[in-house]
């Protein structure tokens, strides 16, 4: 009885622990899709009672359990580089322009008033710290304050941050989600890959030193290294849809809750958009490019080569998110909005094509809808998406730079009246719904794990710790090279002493016989 009242105890203070815990959320990418991955993430801790504070660039609804800290201003700052992303830079054009705007940003950021009190355990008693992996100077806070840190990431997280963990970045198969390759990978993409991914390692080499000044100046003295602070995260949590990046081998820690995140449950239409669809009897074709490309960078001329061919297509309806008020000559079977539900939209019956830039929330609301995709895409991880998309053939890509009216027209027609794209994507529908836990369930077990455990200490991989020449045994090669150049030497000096005794012992015998 003493006994079963001790566990009774000791098992409601083990409750009561992970209950309540003070939990703060970094999130400090202006992206909204950034922000929206992991709002079900929040709602759901401070359902469960814990008290969150989140660090955002995009405030949320008010909710009486989490108090958010207002980094919008990031957004403005951001607008610098939107010349540099809508050219068609490479990879490594972006990030060194993204290095100028960074000080900017983490001076901001690291300065802002209401993150002063937090930095101090002193004023804020911390649990667990959740922050976005692609600033990770936000790693140290958890050192300040003593507590267990969980890396995020909106999308499959970058090589240096699945290294640190230990998970597999061998560049033979995976690659960064801004490539566009095949796969599996040519030869030219992995001869490609392997040096990106030197050159990156080189590169994090220089820039993790001037990152760590920054901590030091803005954060605290004496803290880990980024290097250490990414290597002793107790989870990262990445976005990952196996759709679009390849099944990679993972630690434990590693938590993947790909495959539709950011999904909000299903609400109604409003009226006007309800019957607009249900009147839409021959098929509506939704059309909208996302929030942060929008249709404001369509050109004059694209955009009437869309309203051309969409008059065309009547009897069939087009609904298109549109940011601008009026569009002229609108024909009879187009409606615009500035902002529309859209996965409610798509989980209409009626709407048949999703023409779509490509970014990954949307091609996931696609999926789960099961409305075959005209993909459109513009930079990032874009590409890659809508190639994969192709690859898996549930859509069609088209190049927004060539693109005519003949050329959507029939694209648009092939979607329709082709079974084969909805086939696929019926299938990739069913696989994606058909999983033991959503993904928000499996992070939010995992983040109470870590609550319950102070940490995943238990669970780190020796591939965390071991340097990239033992990972990819360029030791191991090198030994062993030497150790068969050094005997394919003694060999041949052997042989060619062996080869001299025998030739003089031979010609004394011929002498010995001449003689
Ligand atoms: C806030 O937490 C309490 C428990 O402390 C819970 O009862 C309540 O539902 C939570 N509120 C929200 C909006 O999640
Ligand atoms: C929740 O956290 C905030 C800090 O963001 C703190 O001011 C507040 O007292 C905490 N609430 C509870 C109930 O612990
Ligand atoms: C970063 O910005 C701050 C404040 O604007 C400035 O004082 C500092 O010199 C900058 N540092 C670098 C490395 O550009
Ligand atoms: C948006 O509308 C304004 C007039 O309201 C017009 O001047 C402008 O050209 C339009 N932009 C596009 C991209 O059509």
């Amino acid at each position: 009885m003493q006994r079963l009242l001790v566990v009774f105890l000791s098992l409601s203070f083990f409750y009561e622990g992970v209950q309540n815990a003070n939990i703060l959320g970094i999130i400090p990418s202006p992206f909204y899709s950034h922000q929206a991955t992991f709002r079900p993430l929040w709602r759901e801790l401070a359902r469960k009672g814990h008290n969150l504070t989140l660090v955002t660039t995009d405030l949320m609804e008010p909710n009486e359990n989490i108090s958010q800290i207002d980094f919008s201003k990031t957004y403005e700052i951001l607008k610098k580089t939107e010349t540099i992303f809508f050219k068609d830079a490479s990879f490594f054009e972006i990030i060194s322009h993204l290095i100028k705007i960074l000080n900017e940003t983490m001076v901001y950021q690291l300065t802002h008033p209401d993150l002063e009190p937090l930095k101090d355990p002193a004023t804020y008693h911390c649990d667990l710290i959740i922050a976005e992996a692609v600033q990770p100077w936000y790693f140290a806070l958890g050192a300040k304050l003593g507590c267990p840190v969980v890396g995020v990431s909106s999308m499959d997280a970058f090589p240096w941050t699945h290294r640190h963990v230990g998970n597999a970045i061998h560049p033979s198969m995976y690659h960064q989600v801004d490539f566009v390759y095949g796969s599996p990978l040519s030869f030219a993409e992995r001869l490609q890959n392997t040096a990106f991914t030197t050159v990156v390692s080189l590169v994090q080499l220089k820039i993790f030193p001037i990152l760590d000044s920054y901590v030091e100046e803005y954060i605290g003295k004496d803290l880990p290294k980024l290097t250490e602070l990414h290597k002793s995260l107790s989870l990262l949590i990445v976005n990952a849809n196996p759709i679009f990046y390849p099944i990679r081998p993972s630690t434990p820690i590693t938590v993947n809750i790909g495959g539709g995140a950011h999904f909000e449950s299903p609400k109604s239409l409003p009226k006007d958009l309800q019957d607009y669809l249900d009147q839409s009897k021959d098929g509506c074709i939704y059309f909208s490019l996302g929030t942060t490309v929008n249709s404001n960078y369509l050109s004059k001329e694209t955009i009437e080569i869309f309203r051309k061919t969409f008059e065309e297509l009547a009897p069939m309806r087009v609904l298109w998110k549109y940011e601008n008020d009026t569009l002229e000559n609108k024909p009879k079977n187009l409606e615009i909005r500035k902002w529309l539900p859209q996965h409610d939209i798509l989980r209409h019956p009626n709407v048949k094509v999703f023409i779509t830039q490509g970014g990954l929330q949307s091609m996931e609301e696609a999926i789960d809808t099961a409305v075959p995709l005209l993909g459109m895409p513009f930079y990032g991880d874009q590409k890659n998406n809508v190639k994969k998309m192709s690859i898996k053939k549930f859509g069609i890509a088209l190049d927004v730079a060539t693109i005519d009216k003949k050329s959507l027209k029939n694209a648009i027609l092939e979607l329709v009246n082709n079974p084969l794209y909805k086939k696929n994507i019926d299938k990739l529908s069913a696989i994606s719904k058909d999983q033991p836990m959503r993904g928000v369930e499996k992070a939010v077990w995992w983040t109470e794990y870590v609550l319950r455990h102070g940490g995943t200490e238990h669970l780190r991989s020796p591939s965390a710790d071991i340097p990239l020449y033992q990972y990819f045994f360029l030791d191991i090669i090198a030994f062993v090279t030497f150790v068969f150049i050094v005997l394919i030497l003694i060999f041949y000096y052997l042989f060619k002493l062996i080869r001299g005794i025998f030739r003089l012992v031979f010609r004394k015998q011929i002498k010995v016989k001449t003689n």
